[in-house]
């Protein structure tokens, strides 16, 4: 019954002069999905990439790409993030009215679909829509910049989360001020996908990334009882 440890390493923390080189630096580290998060300077007060640079990243790894869109509207361009190549398509519960209907059309790409929840957003959010879903993102910090600090009252959503999701085949990722230190917190509570930005690619070259993911990877599986 237990969905795969998966960590996810944010290219939001990368050397963006250097993409295709930290996919492939990351990919070859460890990571399981690359995680990519867009951001609009709408729906989130800061500005990062759209699907055209997902589709140039694309050809660097096989990983899953897993698309974060802090975006409003997101209806306009599920499809431009489809065809850029993501396998997960992730939007926020706040972000439109229509979360149903956004999440219909992800699973008429053929993609993966998740809902992602502001701290401020209770895990009730997804109640009426958990049939249309494989991932549930839990934010644990406000969505926008990398390298803010853990908020812990995310703990106790992912543990209501998970009982929402009980049975079903869905991942619990989170996502904001993910370190080694707190991971095994995060996944004892429930979280099976950890993303993580800084705490990845502080080092700046690809032995520290792959020690970093190591570390993380460690202490989820630790909490699991399983081996790293
Ligand atoms: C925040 C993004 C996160 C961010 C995480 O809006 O969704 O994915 O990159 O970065 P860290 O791990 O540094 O908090
Ligand atoms: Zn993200």
């Amino acid at each position: 019954m237990l969905r795969p440890l998966v960590i996810a390493p944010s290219i939001l923390a990368s050397d963006f002069a250097k993409l295709g080189e930290e996919v492939r630096a990351i990919d070859r580290a460890g990571a399981d999905w690359v995680h990519l998060d867009v951001m609009d300077g709408h729906f989130v007060p800061n500005i990062s990439f759209g699907p055209d640079v997902i589709k140039a990243m694309r050809p660097h790894s096989q990983k899953v790409f897993d698309t974060h869109l802090m975006i409003a509207p997101c209806d306009p361009y599920l499809e431009a993030f489809a065809k850029a190549g993501s396998d997960i398509i992730t939007v926020h519960a706040e972000a439109g009215p229509h979360l149903h209907r956004s999440l219909q059309a992800i699973r008429a790409l053929g993609k993966k679909a998740g809902v992602s929840l502001n701290p401020a957003t209770p895990a009730s959010a997804i109640e009426h829509v958990i049939d249309l879903l494989d991932l549930v993102l839990v934010m644990s910090v406000n969505p926008g910049f990398g390298g803010q600090k853990f908020i812990a009252s995310a703990l106790d959503k992912i543990r209501n989360v998970r009982a929402l999701a009980a049975g079903r085949p869905i991942d619990i990722e989170v996502d904001g001020g993910v370190t080694a230190e707190n991971a095994a917190d995060i996944v004892a509570a429930g979280a099976n996908a950890l993303v993580a930005g800084s705490a990845v690619f502080k080092g700046g070259t690809e032995a520290a990334y792959q020690a970093n993911i190591s570390a993380i990877r460690q202490a989820g599986a630790g909490a699991r009882g399983e081996a790293a």
